[in-house]
């Protein structure tokens, strides 16, 4: 018997050198250690032995079949660890590989010129007042001291909804809205959409927008109007800029001004832009607040004085982005968007 034993112990060790897969060895498993294995049959004919060699047997039979299923056991953990380590190898994903980009877009040039020089009067302390794209035809004229007879009034200059109504032509009503509601002393802008019935040119669009400005308190003069204007151009354009006050006619401020800023493109050194005159026409208009127009708005004149501006928006920004067709700015292809 002791032979039969450790006969058994050896093949199945020597099997178990050529086994390939989990499957042989559960088969081998059978084969040795199962009910109806080799070792199980080997261990039926224990009752012939005398009862001396009985327990040897039993003891080195026992010995046997933990020494097979240690090795099966071990040999299964070794086949399991490969497999695995296989499976992750095939299964691995490259989270390297570059993914469809989202293209998540910007701010659209006459935005980003809006909010620059929203940041740039907020920190002179001025507040953003906004007002409607409908305006009554009193904020929009009358208040702002337009005679009945201005030529901007005329039907063919305005887009009027009713006779009460239009598409403001300016930001400046919003002065009044501004000045009604919140009285001096007061230090607001406002930018928005203003409509014109203009034919459209390269420079010349029925819907563009402006930035208006007013300050209203006690002393205010003409010298705070350039001070601030001039801080406004340089930090916009740069600090070698300069400016030109033009005497100009506006209804609603007096004495009135064109500002001309040197040439952006030469700063002021002469060029084909400029013509080279140096200077950038007509930036902005401005003027110290007509005292009519501080009395429609209820604001004691002889109390207070105040100063205003108004500009362009997609002027600036095409000087600024070198823009030299208004177009491009409402036509919203991205090919032009792209590029700021
Ligand atoms: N509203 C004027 C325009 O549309 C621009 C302007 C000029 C606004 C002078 C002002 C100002 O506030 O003081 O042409």
């Amino acid at each position: 018997m002791k032979e039969k034993l450790e006969q058994i112990r050896s093949l199945a060790l020597k099997y178990m050198d050529d086994i390939s897969n989990l499957k042989e060895l559960d088969d081998l498993r059978i084969k040795f250690l199962g009910k109806k294995g080799e070792l199980t049959k080997v261990l039926r004919d224990m009752g012939k032995l005398s009862p001396e060699e009985r327990p040897v047997m039993g003891k080195l039979a026992n010995n046997i079949r933990s020494e097979i299923e240690e090795e099966i056991n071990s040999t299964k953990e070794q086949m399991q660890t490969k497999l695995k380590e296989r499976k992750l190898k095939e299964e691995k994903i490259d989270i390297t590989i570059s993914s469809k980009s989202q293209n998540i877009g910007h701010r659209h040039p006459l935005l980003s010129t809006i909010k620059e020089l929203e940041d740039l009067f907020i920190s002179m302390g001025f507040t953003i007042v906004n007002g409607p794209e409908i305006e009554t035809v009193e904020n929009n004229f009358e208040a702002l001291n337009f005679p009945s007879n201005h030529p901007s009034r005329d039907l063919s200059d305005t887009f009027y909804v009713n006779d009460d109504l239009l598409l403001r032509t300016h930001t400046s009503p919003v002065q009044i809205r501004a000045m009604k509601e919140m009285g001096a002393p007061l230090r607001m802008i406002s930018a928005g959409r203003t409509f014109r019935f203009d034919d459209v040119d390269d420079t010349h669009s029925p819907m563009f927008h402006q930035l208006e400005g007013l300050v209203v308190d006690e002393n205010i003069t003409m010298a705070n109007l350039i001070h601030t204007l001039d801080i406004f151009i340089k930090e916009l354009f740069g600090e070698d800029m300069k400016t030109r006050y033009r005497p100009h006619h506006f209804p609603f401020t007096e004495p009135s001004a064109e500002v001309d800023v040197s040439c952006i493109a030469c700063h002021g050194e002469g060029c084909p832009a400029c013509n080279y005159i140096g200077w950038s026409m007509e930036l902005l208009g401005c003027g110290m607040v007509h005292p009519n127009v501080l009395e429609n708005c209820g604001i004691d004149s002889e109390k207070y004085t105040g100063f205003a501006f108004g500009m362009g928006v997609d002027r600036i920004a095409m000087v600024k982005y070198g823009i030299d067709n208004i177009r491009l700015l409402f036509e919203n292809d991205n090919r032009f968007l792209e590029q700021f």
